[in-house]
């Protein structure tokens, strides 16, 4: 029997939110984390917590995970990122090997000093010029390179102007460089316009950042990069882009929705994370400025004072690149493409709110977290791996599925997780309609789901 048959659910873990436990107060700094801590255990003990997976195996289509509560299960897997499942590819998996034959496992070093291997040198010419750009920096992570970026090249006085939505990495870049941040509605170019022209109408000593990703990665959409690089010219601001979730794997050619766009060699900024379609670790900037490249080397802080990626993740993206630029890279966009379509297509169908543009991310939107956490749970047992998100990495009340599809998923794959889905959906309403009657009269702790 189903644990939501027979294990009755507080209301406190279908309510509540991450948001409620980021302001601490008091002195004991262990101490003040605590509560987040019994609200966390609640919702876990009730299997209403779906974070800090584990797999089992390779993150494959179809995967042995395991939960936070150390439970095993498996499913067709729909929350790994590994969009053009190169993660297990043949030749990516020689060319780590050939890699630590050749090198031992280590970069033993930043790339500010001897961190450098053939293979980083290597693919930093391969990621500038597949961008059309003339120089690429190395980062240990996606995130690094973000936060890295903007941290380095941007001073208290200089202004930071971004999508409201952009990822964390460069929301926490801009705020650490300056109180100047400057947050435009989402892919709404007036809205950049009208920041840009308040600000330079009252400060043209300070340099203008403007930040934004060329596919979001929680709504799978997409700015008019071309009208924001416009912009940035038009207020003497420089744009930087943000391609960690398209680059290789959307787009006949793989240049994601840069290249769709045309603006391949013409953006000024791009960075990039090597995670979702590159098979590791790790990330760049690509720049066509050498003044830039050198500087982000020695005043951008995860640049100069962390570790360089090591030899086997260098040889890793640098083999991938080789694949995505190849005929096989196309054969595999186009099979992961039909997948997309082919899951969004049925979710929409089965009566799913999906929303967004295609590409690798499909994000299906639940809106209420209690619903969204009771759908969660039923998800393992049924046999599937997906990741809900919720505040912070969305707002609250936008709770939602972030499906992220594979190349190598099946036809069936799909199929099941729609299905599945759909059962877990149908059962989680009943329970939460329960719910909501008791949330109606608060400090009742009710036993639903039963
Ligand atoms: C838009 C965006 N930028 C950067 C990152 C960070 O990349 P990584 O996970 O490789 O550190 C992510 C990953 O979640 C992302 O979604």
């Amino acid at each position: 029997m189903p644990f939501w048959d027979e294990i009755p659910t507080p209301v406190e873990a279908l309510t509540g939110s991450l948001r409620d436990y980021r302001d601490l107060r008091g002195a004991d700094l262990l101490r003040r984390v605590e509560h987040f801590f019994r609200w966390q255990d609640l919702r876990r003990q009730h299997h209403l917590w779906p974070y800090s997976r584990a797999t089992e195996e390779a993150p494959k289509a179809v995967c042995a995970a395991q939960e936070d509560t150390g439970e095993s299960f498996a499913g067709v897997n729909f929350g790994s990122q590994d969009y053009l499942s190169l993660a297990s590819h043949p030749a990516i998996k020689e060319a780590a090997k050939t890699a630590i034959d050749e090198y031992g496992v280590h970069s033993a070093g930043s790339a500010a000093f001897i961190g450098n291997t053939r293979y980083s040198l290597a693919l930093e010419r391969s990621i500038a010029d597949f961008l059309g750009m003339e120089h690429a920096v190395l980062y240990p992570t996606g995130w690094a390179a973000g936060f890295g970026a903007i941290k380095g090249l941007v001073r208290p006085d200089d202004h930071v102007v971004m999508d409201g939505l952009c990822h964390s990495c460069l929301q926490e870049g801009a705020f650490a460089a300056t109180r100047n941040v400057h947050l435009h509605g989402h892919l709404n170019i007036a809205s950049a316009r009208r920041h840009l022209a308040r600000i330079r109408g009252r400060d043209a000593e300070n340099a203008i950042l403007v930040v934004t990703e060329s596919l979001f990665s929680m709504d799978s959409d997409t700015p008019d990069i071309a009208a924001l690089q416009d912009l940035c010219r038009e207020f003497k601001a420089t744009l930087l882009v943000d391609c960690a979730h398209d680059l290789g794997n959307l787009g006949e050619d793989g240049r994601g929705h840069i290249g769709l766009q045309r603006m391949i060699g013409v953006v000024d900024i791009v960075m990039g994370s090597f995670s979702k379609t590159f098979g590791s670790n790790g990330g760049f900037v690509a720049t066509n400025s050498p003044a830039v490249r050198e500087y982000l080397k020695y005043y951008s802080a995860p640049q100069t004072f962390s570790n360089a990626l090591s030899p086997v993740q260098a040889a890793i993206v640098l083999k991938a690149f080789e694949i995505v630029a190849s005929a096989e890279g196309r054969a595999l966009r186009a099979e992961l493409m039909n997948n997309v379509n082919d899951l969004r297509g049925k979710l929409q169908a089965a009566g799913f709110e999906v929303i967004g543009d295609p590409s690798a991310i499909v994000p299906v939107m639940m809106c209420e977290e209690g619903l969204a956490r009771l759908v969660a749970s039923r998800l393992p047992e049924l046999g599937v791996v997906a990741n809900l998100v919720e505040y912070p990495a969305v707002a609250k009340g936008s709770a939602r599925f972030r499906f992220q599809v594979m190349a190598k998923h099946s036809k069936a794959n799909v199929d099941d997780v729609v299905e599945r889905l759909h059962t877990a959906y149908e059962a989680a309403q009943l329970a939460y309609q329960r719910y909501s009657r008791l949330i109606a009269r608060p400090g009742i702790i009710g036993a639903i789901g039963r």
